[in-house]
C-alpha cells in the first residue's frame, strides 16, 4: 500500500503535538519534517529542538528532510533528537557517499533528495546504498506550491533502475501532492507521498489521507 507522509510544515505550530497525533490517528505512515536553513532554500523552519519536542507524542517514524547547507554538521543532532530517516540533498553534499554512510552507521535509514532540475545521473553511484530516494516535485522552500509534471519522467526512470538492478529503496515524492497528482506519481512508481497542505488544510485529516492514498 502507498505510504503517506504528512508534512508538518503546513500544520498549526501553536498546537503541533495535537497536529502530529491527528495525522497518526488519521492513518499516516511517516511524519515528514522539513528542515530549512535560509541558505540552501529561501526559508527558515525548524531544528532538532522541535524534533525532540514532538518525539514523545507519536510512535510513527520521523522522516527528516534536510534542506540545509553542510548537513554533516547537524546529522548527529537530528539523530539524537529522534529522527528515523534522514534525507540529504545531492546538491548540498560534496561527499555524498560519506554523508549517506554517516547516517547509516548510526542505524538510521538514509535518503538522497533531488531538486526538480537535477538529473538522476547525479545519484546513480549512490543508489545501491540508500534506503530512500526523494524526488522533489516542487522547488523546495515552501508548502502549497504547484506540482511540476516533468518530474514524472524521473520517477519512472528511478523506478526502472530499481527494477533492473534489484535495489529496494523506497521512492518518495514531495511537493504539490494532492488527490490528483498522487495518482500520477503512484502510476510512475512512487511508494511514499509527502503531503503538506493537502492534509493539513483539510479539517478531516483521515479523509484527506485516504483520498491521497487513492
Ligand atoms: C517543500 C517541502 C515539502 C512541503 C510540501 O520544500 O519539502 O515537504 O511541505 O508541501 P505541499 O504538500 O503543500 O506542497
Ligand atoms: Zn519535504
Amino acid at each position: 500500500m502507498t505510504k503517506i507522509a504528512p508534512s508538518i510544515l503546513s500544520a498549526d505550530f501553536s498546537k503541533l503535538a495535537q497536529e502530529v497525533k491527528d495525522v497518526e490517528q488519521g492513518g499516516a505512515d511517516y511524519i515528514h519534517i522539513d528542515v530549512m536553513d535560509g541558505h540552501f532554500v529561501p526559508n527558515i523552519t525548524m531544528g532538532p529542538i522541535v524534533v525532540e519536542a514532538i518525539r514523545p507524542v507519536t510512535s510513527l517514524p520521523f522522516d527528516v528532510h534536510l534542506m540545509i547547507e553542510n548537513p554533516d554538521r547537524y546529522i548527529d543532532d537530528f539523530i539524537n533528537a529522534g529522527a528515523d530517516i534522514i534525507s540529504v540533498h545531492a546538491e548540498a553534499c560534496i561527499h555524498l557517499h560519506r554523508t549517506i554512510h554517516r547516517i547509516k552507521t548510526r542505524g538510521l535509514k538514509a535518503g538522497v533528495v533531488l531538486n526538480p532540475a537535477t538529473p538522476v545521473e547525479w545519484i546513480i553511484e549512490i543508489l545501491p546504498d540508500v534506503d530512500l530516494v526523494l524526488l522533489m516535485t516542487v522547488n523546495p522552500g515552501f508548502g502549497g506550491q504547484k506540482f511540476i509534471p516533468n518530474v514524472l519522467k524521473k520517477i519512472r526512470h528511478v523506478h526502472e533502475l530499481r527494477k533492473e538492478n534489484g535495489w529496494n529503496f523506497e521512492i518518495e515524492v514531495d511537493g504539490g501532492i494532492n488527490e490528483e497528482t498522487a495518482k500520477f506519481c503512484v502510476e510512475a512508481g512512487a511508494d511514499v507521498l509527502v503531503a503538506g497542505s493537502a492534509v493539513y488544510r483539510s479539517k478531516n485529516r483521515r479523509q484527506a489521507i485516504n483520498k491521497i492514498r487513492g
